[in-house]
């Protein structure tokens, strides 16, 4: 049911008009953002219940001449509170955009964050490092595929099957005819010598894969450096000269070393080459196994057998070849203690490589 029309008087209904406009503005001026102002909006000019519309409908108990007369005042009214209302939209708008602004501002001038860089693991810089060295001596870098095959990793390296020696190599097989995971990168001396005539100075670094019980120095996955050199008249000084020289480029030119006797299928004659404990100087300690010495690498002069392997005719041609373990090189480098770190990939151990 609709509630009573209101009864008013023309000067009584204007000066109620008057009032609410001069209630209006003040309160307009003093809204503090844009949802207040729509709050009075509503409350002063809405349709349904707002203050002049409830003030309009007491116009029907005018007489009919005034109703014109208070027609005007409303409009008046009306307008005031409108135009008010806009001129604070603006103002609040204006206001909260330079708010905004300010909160938001980027400062040009200031100083880049940095980018957090990577780092090369440290068996690639000592591969990188390695390369380096014998690239000095005329070596060029080459590689071989992880998979080879029986004929490719033993047997044309001098290692029948059956060969006592093939226990050095605890086999992966690959569930594929003959194929295999290389145990060490001797295969790519092969690869090289089919591919490439004399002079060869062959630098091979790849990863190599064992069935190994792990422990801090044995890893089922490490990487090798192999090294061949073929040319007419190679010999033993040749191949000594050089890893000494590599010796002292890599851990000082104060660096000791020596040759001893040692068996490969594919040398002959077959050597181990040894720097001087780079822990104790060579008086002995737990680290050499109180030698005074370190093995980091085996070496010899191609056995004939294996150049003709490789196509290259022995009576023309003599090699030397040597191979190491990178991550033997890293860790006497670093004095690092376990092998395992190398593939652990713990950031923290990583980040020291910077
Ligand atoms: N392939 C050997 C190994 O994995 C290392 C090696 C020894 C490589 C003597 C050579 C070499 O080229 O001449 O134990």
């Amino acid at each position: 049911m609709e509630a009573p029309l209101p009864t008013v008087d023309l000067a009584t209904l204007t000066s109620q008009l008057r009032a609410l406009r001069d209630e209006a503005l003040p309160r307009i001026a003093a809204a503090p953002n844009l949802a207040a102002l729509d709050d009075l909006d509503l409350h002063y000019l809405g349709r349904k219940g707002g203050a002049l519309s409830g003030l309009m409908r007491g116009i029907g108990s005018l007489p009919v001449e005034d109703r014109p007369r208070v027609g005007l005042v409303v409009n008046d009214v009306r307008e005031a509170v409108e135009s008010a209302l806009a001129g604070a939209r603006a103002g609040a708008g204006a206001a909260a955009l330079a708010a905004r602004l300010a909160a938001e501002a980027v400062d040009v001038t200031a100083p880049a964050r940095a980018i957090p860089r990577g780092t090369l693991h440290p068996i690639v810089e000592t591969i990188e490092r390695i390369s380096q060295i014998f690239g000095q001596f005329g070596f060029v870098t080459y590689e071989g595929p992880e998979v080879e095959t029986d004929l490719t990793n033993f047997q044309m390296l001098n290692i029948p099957p059956d060969h006592p020696a093939r226990d050095l190599w605890d086999t992966m097989y690959v569930d594929l005819e003959g194929a295999l995971l290389r145990t060490h990168t001797s295969p790519g001396q092969i690869r090289v010598m089919q591919a490439e005539r004399p002079p060869i100075r062959a630098l091979l670094p790849g990863r190599c894969f064992r069935y190994e019980a792990i422990d801090a120095s044995h890893a089922s996955e490490f990487f090798q450096v192999e090294g061949l050199m073929v040319d007419e008249g190679t010999n033993l000084a040749d191949l000594k000269g050089q890893l000494v020289e590599f010796a002292h480029a890599m851990f000082g030119e104060g660096t000791t070393t020596r040759f001893r006797p040692g068996y490969y299928p594919f040398t002959e004659p077959s050597v181990a080459f040894d720097i001087g404990c780079l822990v104790c100087g060579g008086s002995g300690c737990p680290a050499c196994g109180r030698t005074g010495w370190m093995t980091i690498l085996g070496a010899g002069m191609v056995h004939p057998v294996v150049l003709r392997h490789g196509g290259i005719d022995p009576e023309r041609y003599q090699g030397f070849a040597f191979g190491m373990g990178v991550e033997r090189i890293a860790m006497l480098r670093h004095g690092i203690t376990d092998i395992r770190v190398f593939l652990d990939n713990d950031l923290r151990f990583l980040e020291q490589f910077r």
